[in-house]
């Protein structure tokens, strides 16, 4: 903004702003919130508890594509990034340009990929660039909440798109999640955690070697 524009900016615009600026990522999450609020599904980004509990099941050693669907504001990607190895690529994937504009202002690291589209896309891109499987798929998606077909056809994707021996890692406030993932997965582990707004299940359904 120009000094001009900054002059003749209304107050209550000003002070918005201002607002937003001060709470960080929290502003454009709740910005993103009040938005498409189906969409994102949650006032509030997960906490530090579920991301270690989540990540902590990932064999980073074999990790060459993490993807991530609904990355929100990123609070996943730097604890993925600090894990991913060097060679490895992050590829977070989001329908809100808010979000997608936000992280790719704010993550600065090579090995990081953001794209405005859907996760029922996630086959195409993934090929375009430059992978043919997934070794990890990670999803905070609001299932439930998702337009008619969204959730059924995201889940069939995904069990197509990761690799044998990988994972879907999915974490929720609602059990119903797992029904969409248990159409495709044999094995699929859980877990809870309590220290998040709202307490939310752990999900870990893995591709087994025989599977398809
Ligand atoms: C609850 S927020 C997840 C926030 C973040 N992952 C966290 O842990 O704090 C859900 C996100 O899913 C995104 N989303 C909703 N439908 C989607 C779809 N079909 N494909 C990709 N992202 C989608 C929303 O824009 C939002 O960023």
């Amino acid at each position: 903004m120009t000094s001009t524009e900054l002059a003749r900016e209304a107050l209550p615009q000003r002070i918005k702003r201002k607002i937003k600026q001060g709470m960080g990522p929290w502003g454009v999450f709740l910005e993103g919130f009040l938005r498409h609020p189906v969409m994102v599904g949650s006032v509030v980004p997960s906490s530090r508890f579920v991301i270690n509990r989540m990540l902590s099941r990932v064999d980073w050693s074999r990790c060459k594509l993490f993807v991530e669907y609904g990355p929100g504001v990123g609070t996943f990607c730097r604890p993925v990034l600090d894990r991913l190895p060097r060679d490895g690529m992050m590829l977070v994937i989001d329908t809100n340009p808010l979000f997608i504009d936000y992280l790719r202002r704010t993550v600065n690291d090579s090995r990081f990929v953001a794209v405005l589209g859907s996760a029922a896309d996630v086959e195409e891109i993934v090929r375009a660039h430059g992978h043919e499987k997934a070794d990890y798929v990670l999803s905070g998606l609001p299932f439930s909440t998702l337009p008619d077909g969204v959730a059924p056809a995201i889940a069939a994707a995904t069990h197509r798109v990761i690799r044998k021996g990988g994972a879907f890692l999915v974490y929720q406030f609602r059990p119903k999640a797992r029904s969409y993932m248990a159409r495709h997965f044999k094995h699929i582990d859980q877990d809870f955690e309590a220290v998040n707004v709202p307490p939310c299940f752990l999900w870990w359904a893995w591709k087994e070697e025989d599977e398809a």
